[in-house]
């Protein structure tokens, strides 16, 4: 799977054909999850449920809010920012292999029906079913409901400019494209990454050896808004080459409007060699 043209190519899918995913997309898309690790050592699952669950129809709800759809992918995980934080990590992975393979996505945080989900899927006293995404075939056909949330959420197809998200040394000084050297694609894809209402609070500041990564806090989805955001960093500096990894630093530039979350560690010796 080619990252960055990955995430260009994203998009929330709300309207399906109503075909159930055929059998070689299961074994693929269960394959992969199999493969996958939750990062920061933290635990999270996925699961990909059928509302055609051992040959009855089940209802798994989403307020009208999804069309068509016969297959979701859950996120399981643990009642912790971090782990929800990883979690979405995780998520994201599985979401953009999904969109390699041509099937369309949508992020739902809220709009879903959480006990329908709980009758399906069976969960431990300490996890939590966090978000789920349809994942299917997209119709062509875009209904009245799609076509108002998208209207409505105005910035849904935009994002903020790189200076309002990136910063260079200090708060007060914007990373422009012109200034943030090899780092531009990585932020980029980390500007491209979807969001609850397309809030995109996350930070970053580039430092001497770091990026930091702050949020904006709000309620509900900004420890999982995070996790997409550093899955997009991590694996588009993965696939350009650039060596690093996250570590959550004692001391890190303050700032009293943002919560620090983490630091990309730059390893420039690793970088150098290509390892
Ligand atoms: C954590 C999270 C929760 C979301 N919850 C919903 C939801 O409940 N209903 C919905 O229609 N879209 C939901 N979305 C989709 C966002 O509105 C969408 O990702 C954003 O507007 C950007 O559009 P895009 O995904 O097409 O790039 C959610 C997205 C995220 C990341």
């Amino acid at each position: 799977m080619k990252i960055v043209e990955t995430i260009q190519k994203r998009h929330s899918v709300r309207t399906y054909t109503g075909e159930a995913l055929r059998d070689e997309h299961i074994a693929q898309i269960e394959e992969h999850i199999s493969r996958l690790k939750t990062p920061f050592g933290m635990k999270a699952r996925v699961v990909l449920a059928s509302i055609n669950s051992g040959g009855t129809a089940v209802k798994l709800g989403t307020y009208g809010l999804v069309k068509g759809a016969s297959n979701y992918l859950v996120l399981i995980c643990e009642k912790d920012p971090f782990s929800e934080t990883a979690g979405a990590y995780l998520f994201e992975q599985i979401i953009l292999f999904c969109t390699s393979l041509d099937l369309g996505t949508c992020w739902i945080g809220g709009t879903f029906n959480r006990s329908d989900f709980k009758k399906q899927i069976s969960i431990e006293a300490n996890e939590q079913i966090r978000v789920i995404s349809p994942v299917g075939y997209a119709s062509t056909q875009k209904r009245f409901v799609e076509k108002y949330i998208v209207q409505s959420d105005k910035k849904h197809a935009s994002r903020k400019g790189f200076g309002e998200l990136f910063f260079d040394n200090n708060f007060k000084n914007p990373l422009t494209k012109g200034t943030s050297g090899r780092f531009l694609t990585p932020l980029e894809m980390v500007r491209l990454a979807p969001s609850a209402n397309n809030k995109q609070e996350w930070r970053v500041l580039l430092d001497e050896g770091y990026l930091h990564f702050y949020k904006k806090p709000y309620p509900m989805f900004d420890t999982i808004d995070m996790g997409i955001a550093l899955c997009h960093f991590e694996l588009t500096c993965k696939e350009l080459g650039m060596a690093g990894q996250y570590e959550r630093l004692a001391n890190y530039p303050e700032n009293d409007k943002l919560k620090y979350v983490i630091s990309w560690v730059i390893d420039n010796e690793k970088e150098a060699y290509g390892i």
